[in-house]
């Protein structure tokens, strides 16, 4: 199993990735997020590079270094990720959706730091946008969208839902209830699948090798 990392079959070609976790603030200080840390995205951005293409990353808060040469867009809530992700959408080629957003967020924000003795003992949510899926109703016909599935358990249902609700070219299942892959690793391991019924496993390996195999998978 060869990736071929080092092609340049992106030349000419707009890439848009979506990166790192996003965050849902309470208040100033406090928010719900999660365990991403931006590694795939970025490996994603470096690959698609080296590939010949014109790369932008939308990231919300990540722990790695974005090399120069890529356009970042720094965002914290889904809803600056939505619009960050709408405005480049239409000149992009490539989309892919690596960042992990928080699925809702509290109903109401406070702006000012709150007293622990005013937290609430519940917390009333609303949810977020979807922006796959929002992506997936404009996407153009010479547009690839691609989304990534973290499940526990079986990967690949819930995979498959995804890939058809959210009208996705392909879709990157990986297991995050397994050692060293996942949230914050250099490690992953997925399994591919795309809307023409493919699929192809894809045993632990570094996260740049990972977006290889992603970009042959899609470009095959
Ligand atoms: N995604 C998104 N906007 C959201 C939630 C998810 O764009 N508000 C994208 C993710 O970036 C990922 C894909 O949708 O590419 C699947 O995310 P995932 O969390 O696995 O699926 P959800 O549809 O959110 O469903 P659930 O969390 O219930 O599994
Ligand atoms: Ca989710």
């Amino acid at each position: 199993l060869l990736h071929t990392g080092g092609d340049r079959d992106l030349v000419g070609k707009q890439v848009l990735i979506s990166t790192g976790g996003t965050r849902e603030h309470l208040d100033p200080v406090r928010f719900i997020g999660n365990p991403a840390t931006g590694k795939m995205g970025i490996a994603l951005a470096i690959a698609a590079m080296d590939r010949g293409a014109k790369v932008t990353l939308v990231h919300a808060p990540i722990t790695g270094e974005i090399p120069t040469g890529i356009r970042a867009i720094s965002v914290v809530s889904a809803a600056e990720m939505r619009s960050a992700m709408l405005s480049s959408f239409p000149e992009a080629d490539l989309i892919v959706m690596a960042a992990a957003v928080a699925d809702v967020k509290p109903a109401e924000y406070f702006p000012e730091k709150l007293p622990k003795k005013s937290l609430p003992n519940s917390l009333p949510l609303v949810a977020v946008p979807d922006i796959l899926a929002e992506l997936g109703q404009l996407k153009q016909p010479h547009q690839k969208l691609i989304g990534f599935a973290a499940q526990t358990g079986d990967i690949v249902k819930p995979a498959l839902q995804k890939l058809k609700e959210k009208k996705l070219n392909a879709i990157a299942a990986n297991p995050i209830d397994l050692p060293n892959v996942g949230f914050g690793s250099d490690c992953n391991q997925a399994i591919l699948l795309d809307d023409r019924g493919r699929e192809k496993i894809i045993e632990p390996c570094s996260k740049l090798q990972l977006a290889h195999y992603l970009f042959d998978f899609v470009n095959s």
